[in-house]
């Protein structure tokens, strides 16, 4: 039930049903003192779902899937990050001004922060799309080196020719030497918990092994990296941190992201075990 005069945050996505971000932000805003309260939004229309955040004074936003793209035509403002990424996952509302930001690239580059120094460090990247452009500004911010490897050649050769970086193509990854290899593709998600993006051979000589996908929170692509001697880093801290950041935009405050990632890693583990809601966004 939404209460009265609770300041309202919102996630517009569709489909929304299953986002595990309302018990996250809820949390955080409990343990934060702050009177406020998170609902996701299954939309319809984004351009007036977008008009509604003025209308209804509601203070920020999380936008997701299909809309990260779209969503930057209708905002006052998009900060150069997100403009460079390509896409918005945080609208701030500022007395009726919506500016655009984009926290999924800090959540990747605090991720690996946590494991390693990134500087000098060369990161294969598997994928083409957007979460694969946020894990690139991240890591050439982090003073990184990313490879780019796609199943689509043309698709990743484009994008590696944009951010001015080397392109594999898929069957050629044995041939690249690197410290870290992140996957931004969704092959592994639940339902499909039996399928990696790349042969368990192939990851014998990474010393990190990061996936996106939070669920299941322990990908087949992480259970292979960890039989190869690889230290493995999951999506649900990616996801944690992409959400802390968003609160720290809207409330200029730390968030509580150990109890954020404690509630979001407890659903995950009931839902593992079959009694508890699924989730989508990633
Ligand atoms: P997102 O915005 O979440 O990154 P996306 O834009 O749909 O999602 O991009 C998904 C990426 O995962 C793409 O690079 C896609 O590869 P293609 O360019 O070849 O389509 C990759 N991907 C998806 N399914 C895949 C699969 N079964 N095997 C390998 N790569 C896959």
């Amino acid at each position: 039930m939404i209460e009265p005069q609770r300041e309202i945050f919102a996630l517009f996505g569709n489909p929304v049903a299953h986002s595990l971000s309302p018990v996250m932000h809820n949390t955080a805003f409990r343990k934060m003192n702050i009177h406020g309260q998170y609902i996701p939004f299954c939309v319809k229309n984004l351009e007036d779902a977008v008009r509604g955040i003025r209308g209804l004074n509601i203070r920020g936003v999380s936008v997701t899937i299909p809309f990260k793209t779209t969503v930057i035509a209708y905002l006052d403002e998009t900060d150069d990050e997100a403009l460079k990424v390509g896409a918005v996952n945080t609208i701030v509302n500022e007395g009726g001004r919506l500016t655009g930001h984009n926290t999924d690239w800090q959540g990747i580059i605090l991720t690996l922060r946590n494991a390693m120094e990134i500087e000098g460090k060369t990161f294969v990247i598997l994928g083409a799309g957007g979460t694969a452009r946020a894990a690139l500004f991240g890591i050439l911010r982090g003073g990184g080196r990313p490879v780019i490897v796609n199943r689509t050649r043309e698709k990743g050769e484009q994008l590696a020719k944009e951010w001015g970086c080397p392109f594999y193509p898929l069957e050629e990854t044995g041939k690249i030497t690197a410290e870290c290899l992140v996957n931004t593709t969704s092959v592994g998600m639940a339902p499909d918990t039996d399928r990696s993006p790349i042969p368990r051979e192939l990851l014998t000589g990474y010393r990190w092994v990061m996936d996106v996908i939070y669920n299941p929170l322990k990908t087949k692509l992480l259970r292979d990296a960890e039989d190869s001697g690889c230290t493995v880093l999951s999506g649900l801290d990616m996801f944690v941190h992409q959400g802390a950041e968003q609160l720290k935009l809207w409330t200029g405050r730390e968030p509580p992201r150990d109890l954020m990632r404690q509630v979001v890693q407890e659903r995950l583990m009931a839902k593992d075990r079959g009694s508890g809601a699924g989730y989508i966004d990633k």
